[in-house]
């Protein structure tokens, strides 16, 4: 048959593949394997990555068991769904139609439970697979376990035969060498035995690896590629791979970050996801969990025990011991913490302090503003120089609706002051301790909303 020989420049006839239907029974959870996160992000968030910096378009992704929770985790990928989920070779054949309608030559199939990929690596295969009609890439394994060995015959390959199937006598001792579950396949030359893949195993399953002898029988060119970082190629299936897989690529954060000049103390205990961006000269304190979008400017300290996602820190800013940030913006040589917790929408802006167990949801605090201790500040509004004091809070929500709270430049909030929204509070204005302030407050106006103290002669015992 004749080979379909890709040059490598010509990736838009190739088309990715992602198989992530699996129920994952080996995790012992309810929640979609690929779902399962290492260091904040979803397995298959990883694979995606490493995909989409190869392939000029989205991959396909094949989604099965509780397929609405994945397609709704990440919606900007195309979705097949495959029913019943017998196997990683029906798998394939449900997506056939579909990429025989793309007219694409080649399909790359990767599982979705290989979160250490690389772009690096899959490139790497594409390139040494080019020539094949089925490749598949290989890796020696210091434990093969459960992955489905590499046959060969004084080094000719004969079949993939999964870890339950093998056996010694008939198979020969095993070499270590086993399937990563990465295939490049040529089309015109495999799709009719893509066809013929069929049910062969326990549970009636149709294994994708039996395309090698299919394959192989019919004459047509099958590789198997060892590749380099047998380690990047992990599969992972239950809780213990899982930890090792995230245990592997938060060392590689680290040691990434510590070579471009961020100091981390104790990196064996800082957990920082590898898409979070962290400026040389910025210092991290373990334990610690960074993750998503977050960007850390230089000379920025996060002490330790902190619990950051999607957050941007500025420069020279100080996040002090507890603090708990999610979708926050702290601005340059703000302070926050310890114990403090910046919700989605929180903006601290420039040397402004946040102290212990003060709450910001969609609350900006105006530069150098303080609000020290004991607050919680929603939908607000709050500009620079202003001081709330202990115990304050913005009553944002009636049980049905939010509003918002303007507390303008200056402004001085005392202790336990309950604003209750919508209000204003004008520049320069006081409102006295303990007031539940219902009216906005003129400029530089003193609002004092609670009883006058009384002093009476006490009883006679
Ligand atoms: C598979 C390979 C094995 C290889 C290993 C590498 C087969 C039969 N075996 O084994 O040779 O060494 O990966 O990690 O392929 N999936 C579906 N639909 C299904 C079944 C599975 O989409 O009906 C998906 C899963 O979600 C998963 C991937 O296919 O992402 C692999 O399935 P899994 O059950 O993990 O296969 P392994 O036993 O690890
Ligand atoms: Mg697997």
């Amino acid at each position: 048959m004749a080979r379909w020989k890709l040059p490598m420049h010509s990736l838009t006839h190739a088309k990715a593949l992602i198989l992530a239907a699996g129920k994952g029974t080996r995790m012992c959870s309810e929640r979609p394997k690929v779902l399962h996160t290492l260091l904040g992000q979803p397995m298959l968030g990883y694979i995606l990555d490493a995909v989409k910096s190869v392939f000029p378009t989205p991959p396909l992704v094949v989604a099965g068991h509780k397929a609405e929770l994945v397609e709704a985790a990440f919606p900007d990928v195309e979705y097949i769904r495959q029913k019943e989920q017998v196997g990683t070779g029906h798998a394939l054949q449900i997506a056939l139609s579909q990429l025989e309608a793309l007219a694409v030559s080649h399909v790359f199939v990767i599982n979705g439970d290989a979160p250490l990929i690389t772009s690096g690596l899959i490139r790497d295969f594409l390139h040494k697979a080019e020539d094949a009609d089925i490749a598949f890439a290989t890796a020696i394994m210091p434990d093969p376990g459960s992955y489905g060995r590499v046959v060969r015959n004084h080094g000719v390959l004969q079949a993939i035969i999964e870890a339950k199937d093998f056996d010694i006598n008939a198979h020969g001792p095993a070499s270590g060498e086993i399937n990563a579950g990465l295939y490049y396949i040529a089309l015109r030359s495999a799709a009719g035995l893509i066809r013929r893949l069929a049910p062969a195993h326990e549970g009636g399953e149709i294994y994708i690896t039996d395309l090698i002898s299919l394959g192989l029988e019919a004459g047509l060119a099958v590789r198997g590629i060892p590749m380099p970082s047998p380690d990047r190629l992990l599969g992972v299936n239950s809780p213990m791979e899982l930890a090792q897989a995230e245990d592997h690529l938060a060392h590689a954060a680290v040691t990434r970050l510590l070579s471009e000049g961020v100091s981390i103390h104790a990196p064996a205990m800082a957990r920082i996801n590898p898409n979070v961006k962290i400026q040389p000269g910025a210092e991290i304190f373990g334990p610690c969990e960074i993750h998503g979008a977050t960007t850390i400017a230089a000379n920025a300290v996060v002490e330790a025990f902190c619990t950051i996602n999607n957050s941007d820190i500025g420069a020279g800013a100080r996040i002090k011991s507890f603090s708990h940030l999610e979708g926050a913006v702290v601005e340059a040589a703000a302070i926050c913490g310890p114990y403090a917790r910046l919700r989605p929408g929180a903006v601290v802006k420039k040397n402004a302090h946040v102290g212990n167990f003060v709450e910001l949801k969609k609350t900006t605090l105006g530069e150098g503003s303080k609000a020290n201790h004991l607050a919680y500040l929603g939908d607000a509004e709050i500009g620079p120089g202003v001081n709330i004091g202990a115990g304050a809070i913005t009553c944002n929500y009636d049980g049905s609706n939010k509003y918002r709270t303007i507390i303008q430049s200056g402004a001085f909030i005392g202790s336990n002051a309950a604003l209750v929204a919508p209000v204003d509070i004008g520049a320069g204005a006081m409102v006295g301790a303990g007031s539940v302030i219902t009216h906005d407050v003129p400029e530089n106006a003193l609002a004092i909303g609670r009883q006058r103290q009384k002093n009476l002669a006490r009883r006679k015992k």
